[in-house]
């Protein structure tokens, strides 16, 4: 007898993370893959991190549970870093750390919104949202972006019907376009978000990852709205698995209640390593010089008709490649991924996992390898592609 399998978890794959999976495969049988699927930093954390975590192992401490939002150090040390960034302190006690950024959302899903709400969000966009929104009984509402208006979501479309969502999800820089709102934007969002009693999260994890100018953080513009941030992208400690959120004062309570009833609290070695974090940002910064240069190489060595119409790729360390104008046919990214896997051994994500209806036509290049992965992958695509289209 087949027993009770949940329905409302039956929730796609994130294809980033399927991608891996066949790499992982592949790797294991000897061949030799150019990374381009995963945005994870392939340099590590600081050596401060490093020296912070070995030294923590084995002490008392760190051997015990942690309280649920995390130790207070560490959210101190959080609240000076909002200090040097933008120039206001959060209150500690209004931090939480998470297991990554991906628990925050978890949890300020559940303690925002009850099921049957409603959230909008950007498509093209990170899968996980709306994914995790599906398995909690929520409905995304798909804001529609276009290349030609930058792929910034409009917000107009919001209020279409008169019937407004309850929250709104954005991330700048977005993943998977890499486009950077505008400080206007985001404060434009803020103020719209608090007059129309809409919940904004505001997902800050590629903070750190600007090629220009150092954006505002919603923190500044808004009292009601859920920041998030992770220690996985500019800190590049993706497998410590920590981010924090900050949280409005309403939301404090039921949070904290969630957390401790979910996971307890976050890892204390990790907390203890973290610390060390924000004390080198020149070695950190020195990363996005690279990938800066990484962005420019792929832009520069891979074909037009490849890349296709893009807007400003200006943080995080995408590429969201246009693959219309490369053939007459309609191209489908899921195939086209994986033949470009298995043919010229360049791993990739298809575009459908970030947006279901258009991103058959699209390809997301993470570019945070090093200069010489970069220059390998144009080689190899720019090797395969011509055989691959004449075969179609
Ligand atoms: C836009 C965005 N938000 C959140 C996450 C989750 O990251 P983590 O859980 O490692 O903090 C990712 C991971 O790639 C992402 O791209």
């Amino acid at each position: 007898m087949a027993l009770k399998v949940s329905t409302t978890s039956r929730i796609p794959p994130f294809l980033a993370m399927e991608m891996m999976n066949a790499t992982r495969d592949l790797e294991a049988s000897g061949a030799n893959l150019v990374h381009l699927e995963i945005g994870q930093p392939s340099s590590p954390p600081p050596p401060a991190v490093l020296q912070a975590l070995s030294k923590s192992l084995g002490t008392t401490q760190t051997h015990s549970y942690s309280v649920a939002f995390g130790e207070m150090p560490l959210r101190r040390r959080i609240a000076a870093h909002y200090a040097d960034w933008y120039g206001c302190r959060p209150d500690p006690a209004n931090i939480a750390v998470t297991l990554g950024s991906s628990l925050g959302f978890a949890l300020a899903f559940l303690g925002a919104f009850d099921r049957g709400d409603r959230i909008a969000l950007a498509n093209p966009g990170y899968p996980a949202y709306r994914n995790l929104m599906k398995a909690l009984g929520l409905e995304p509402v798909l804001l529609p972006s276009r290349v030609a208006e930058g792929w910034v979501p409009q917000l107009e479309a919001l209020a279409s019907g008169g019937h407004l969502p309850d929250g709104l999800l954005l991330a700048s820089p977005a993943n998977p376009t890499g486009v950077v709102m505008s400080d206007a934007d985001v404060e434009y969002v803020c103020r719209w978000c608090d007059a129309n009693g809409v919940r904004l999260i505001m997902d800050e994890i590629y903070h750190g990852l600007t090629f220009d100018t150092r954006p505002t953080s919603a923190l500044l513009h808004s009292d009601t709205a859920i920041v998030v941030n992770s220690f996985s992208k500019y800190f590049c400690m993706t497998g410590w698995r920590l981010g924090w959120m900050i949280l409005p004062d309403d939301l404090l309570e039921i949070t904290e209640r969630l957390a401790q009833n979910l996971y307890i609290g976050p890892s204390r070695p990790m907390q203890e390593g973290a610390m060390a974090a924000f004390d080198d940002y020149d070695t950190l910064d020195q990363n996005v010089l690279r990938y800066r240069e990484n962005r420019d190489v792929l832009l520069r060595d891979l074909p037009p008709e490849f890349l296709g119409d893009m807007a400003p790729a200006n943080g995080a360390f995408y590429i969201y490649a246009d693959l219309t104008q490369l053939s007459q046919k309609v191209l489908n990214s899921v195939d086209f991924a994986d033949a470009l896997l298995v043919d010229a051994h360049v791993a990739c994500t298809p575009g459908v996992d970030f947006d279901h209806e258009l991103g058959h036509q699209h390809l997301r290049l993470s570019y945070a390898g090093s200069i010489d992965d970069m220059l390998e992958a144009s080689r190899r695509i720019n090797g395969w592609l011509p055989s691959y289209l004449k075969n179609l």
